[in-house]
């Protein structure tokens, strides 16, 4: 069994300072290397040993591979950019409704603020959250490479699980998605185990309305073949057609059939069947009473929704709908009404400071090569205070805190990004520190839970609001779920318990649940934080 609080496996560590000199990298080291981006898919399959390259690329420094930028109609999202910067972009919540949706149903706090759409889809998993969405809206992929740069639709950037089109030392740049046809409507939906997980199944729609008619659309599925798949016969049912319920439930039937599902770890075939059938039919509701009015509401499938659908007998497609809105799960009634989440994102547009990328420190100096054997200095401002220390390139942040720092506040639990217990503020952002090479982390900033507290002793208002409502119930998660409740605070004066929720859903509790916890960081808010 692997040990997940190490990495193991050893490599050596690149990093380049130019695109240029990345793709000269990769095309030198071809299968021997890895690119690493945020690490939340490359540090894991390190660490479970189910990659072992020679050589990591990082190329999270690299600049102009950051950040939204709309140009001629077409909106580019930087290979690097965050799934929470996506999610947070007030045009793409505008233009791309069901692309901001997939963020914020994509994982947690910690893992959309690390991951990057670049990773997503590079990563060639056929559950990518953001793939459908960027195929239902025609997205595609610019790659550079030694012979120059290439595009290539997203659809066809996939070629089987854990494999893309990618060829010897090629990267991707960029994603861009064309400005979306007047009258088009989206939506995103999400069936997982728990709401921070991978999906069971997935889906986007895009519709294009002409008057009563369907004049063009995708439905596009994720996590029901070997690749993110538009299921193209249920697609030629619509278009030309009066949109009719009648239509749309044998479109729904059309694609559950149209899929390839298998049996796995997540589900069985049956049941993402019969979820494609449910999710195809609101989809289609949705993107037709939508039409880009950033309307897309609740379409993430809940825990109790997902109850009611394992509990199903045989009901078809009107019982598994059934089931969802007896299941207290919402429907949108207008296309102005605004879900929490909603008017939590534009309490975010609002604010005056955008959100930025994690390690955003441009890189400087000579490209960095640190050979397994060797070891290298890095500068740290942990806590407020400078720190020399030397490290090698497998040592990961969190254990440079606990055993050379001896700060052991940030706990190890999973070490495969799923606990959210060894969370630290790195540059500001919750982070988790199990995921990220400290080499990588040069020159940032770092809080930990010890951090906190001012020099004299003093407790902060959120540790002192932790305490007044009982919320720490054991030593293993409290550190975790302070740092992640800090960050929300800075971002967001007054969130709503919604926005707790959604915030702190990644830092699990094994013990008493998350009333406390959530009490406690909603009256934080009343204090001066
Ligand atoms: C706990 C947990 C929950 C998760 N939940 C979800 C989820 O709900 N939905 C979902 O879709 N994913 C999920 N993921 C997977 C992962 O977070 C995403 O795929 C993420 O977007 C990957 O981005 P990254 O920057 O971290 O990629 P990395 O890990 O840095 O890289 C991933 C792969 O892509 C390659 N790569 C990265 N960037 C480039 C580039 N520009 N050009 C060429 N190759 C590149 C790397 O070499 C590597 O093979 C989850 C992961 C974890 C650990
Ligand atoms: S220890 Fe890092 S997420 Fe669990
Ligand atoms: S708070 Fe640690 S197990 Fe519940």
């Amino acid at each position: 069994m692997t040990n997940s609080h190490i990495l193991v496996h050893e490599f050596t560590y690149l990093e380049p300072r130019t695109v240029d000199e990345a793709v000269a990298l990769l095309h030198e080291h071809g299968d021997r290397a890895k690119l690493l981006a945020g690490g939340t898919d490359l540090l894991v399959q390190l660490k479970i040993e189910r990659l072992k390259p020679d050589v990591v690329i990082a190329i999270h420094k690299l600049p102009g591979l950051k950040g939204i930028v709309r140009a001629d109609g077409e909106t580019r999202l930087g290979a690097l950019t965050t799934i929470r910067t996506i999610r947070d972009d007030r045009g793409i919540s505008q233009d791309y409704p069901a692309l901001a949706e997939a963020c914020r149903a994509f994982s947690t706090t910690q893992v959309q603020m690390m991951g990057t759409v670049g990773g997503n889809l590079c990563n060639g998993s056929p559950a990518s959250d953001s793939a459908p969405a960027l195929i239902a809206f025609g997205a595609e992929a610019e790659l550079i490479g030694p012979s120059g740069v290439r595009r290539v639709p997203v659809e066809d950037f996939f070629v089987g699980p854990g494999k893309t089109v990618l060829g010897r030392g090629e990267l991707l740049t960029s994603v861009i998605l064309p400005a979306p046809r007047p009258g088009t409507g989206s939506a995103f939906l999400k069936v997982s185990r728990v709401a921070a997980d991978i999906a069971k199944a997935n889906a986007a729609v895009t519709l294009v309305r002409d008057g009563d008619r369907i004049a063009d659309c995708r439905l596009v599925y994720g996590s029901v073949a070997p690749r993110p798949m538009r299921a193209r016969r249920a697609e030629a049912l619509l278009i030309g057609q009066r949109f009719s319920p009648e239509l749309v439930a044998r479109v729904a039937q059309a694609a559950a059939q149209e899929i390839a599902p298998i049996d796995d770890v997540r589900s069985t075939a049956g049941y993402r069947r019969q979820v494609v059938a449910a999710m195809t039919q609101d989809g289609l509701n949705q993107a037709w009473a939508g039409e880009n009015t950033n309307s897309v509401l609740h379409t993430a499938y809940s825990v109790p929704v997902l109850r009611s659908l394992l509990s199903l007998s045989k009901g078809g497609v009107e019982g598994l709908r059934t089931a969802y809105s007896s299941a207290g799960a919402r429907y949108p009634q207008s296309a102005n009404r605004q879900s929490p989440m909603a008017n939590r994102q534009s309490q975010i547009a609002n604010r005056s400071t955008p959100c930025s990328d994690i390690i955003d420190t441009p890189a400087t100096g000579a490209p960095v090569t640190l050979r397994p054997d060797e070891k290298r200095r890095i500068t740290l401002t942990v806590n407020g205070v400078k720190q020399t220390l030397w490290v090698a390139p497998n040592d990961l942040l969190l254990n440079v805190l606990r055993e050379d720092l001896e700060l052991t506040g940030a706990k190890y639990g999973c070490g495969i990004g799923e606990c959210s217990a060894c969370t630290v503020q790195l540059n500001g952002k919750p982070t988790l520190s199990c995921l990220v090479l400290a080499v990588a982390a040069d020159g940032s900033e770092v809080v930990t839970v010890e951090g906190l507290q001012a020099p004299d002793g003093t407790l902060d208002p959120l540790q002192e609001a932790f305490l007044d409502h009982a919320a720490y119930q054991c030593g293993f998660c409290t550190p975790g779920m302070l740092m992640t409740a800090k960050t929300l605070l800075a971002e967001v004066a007054q969130p709503t318990e919604d926005d707790v929720r959604d915030y702190l859903k990644g830092n699990l509790c094994r013990c008493t649940g998350y009333a406390s916890i959530i009490r406690a960081v909603m009256s934080a808010t009343e204090r001066e934080v």
